[in-house]
């Protein structure tokens, strides 16, 4: 399967920021994009913009704070892809600023969740169907303020072959820095 194969991409958190751009440029390159976020409107006009650009875009409202929403976006995903989701960008995330001693638990239960729960069971619910259709995915968003095009890279791999999917997130300069 080629990259050209692959038809449909959930973003968490792409109604915003880096996973926003992810979206659009999915999108760009002929790929069926689902966002996920919290705020409807900001969902919508996401898709809005996406679809008038002529790309090919829904959105999902959900908390994905909990393993009962992960799993309804996940199905609900599949059932908008048509049976399938090849490329998961595991994006939404936050991080408030402050001082570790100054951290409360719930502060910590909320990064937590969003940041480590949801991640880890959308792969649990998505990766057996990329595996029984030959696709594997590895999604690595790295820290690094100030250039947003190295924090998300991502890999699709089959049958030993590799493509760095990233690449084409990165501009020449950034990709020789690394
Ligand atoms: N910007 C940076 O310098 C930087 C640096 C290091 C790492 N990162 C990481 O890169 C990722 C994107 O950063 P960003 O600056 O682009 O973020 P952002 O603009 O704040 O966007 C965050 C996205 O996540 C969604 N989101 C937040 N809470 C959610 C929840 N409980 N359930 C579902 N969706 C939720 C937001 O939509 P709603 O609010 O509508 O839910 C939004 O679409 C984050 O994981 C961040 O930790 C960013």
């Amino acid at each position: 399967m080629s990259v050209n194969s692959l038809t449909t991409a959930l973003i968490t958190g792409g109604t915003s920021g880096i996973g926003r751009a992810a979206a659009n440029k999915l999108a760009q390159l002929g790929i069926h994009v689902i966002v996920v976020g919290r705020d409807a409107a900001r969902g919508e006009k996401t898709v809005a913009e996406i679809r008038g650009a002529g790309g090919k875009a829904d959105f999902i409202s959900s908390d994905l704070r909990d393993a009962s929403s992960v799993r309804e976006v996940t199905k609900r995903a599949i059932e908008l892809g048509n049976g399938h989701v090849d490329i998961l960008v595991n994006n939404a995330g936050i991080y408030p600023f402050g001082p570790t001693h100054e951290t409360t638990e719930e502060a910590f239960e909320k990064v937590y969740s969003l940041n480590v729960k949801a991640p880890y069971f959308l792969v649990a619910q998505l990766a057996p169907l990329m595996a029984k259709r030959g696709l594997r995915r590895a999604i690595q968003r790295r820290k690094q303020a100030g250039n947003p095009w190295l924090m998300l890279r991502i890999v699709c791999q089959r049958e030993g072959n590799e493509t760095l999917f990233g690449d084409l997130f990165q501009p020449d300069s950034a990709r020789s820095r690394q």
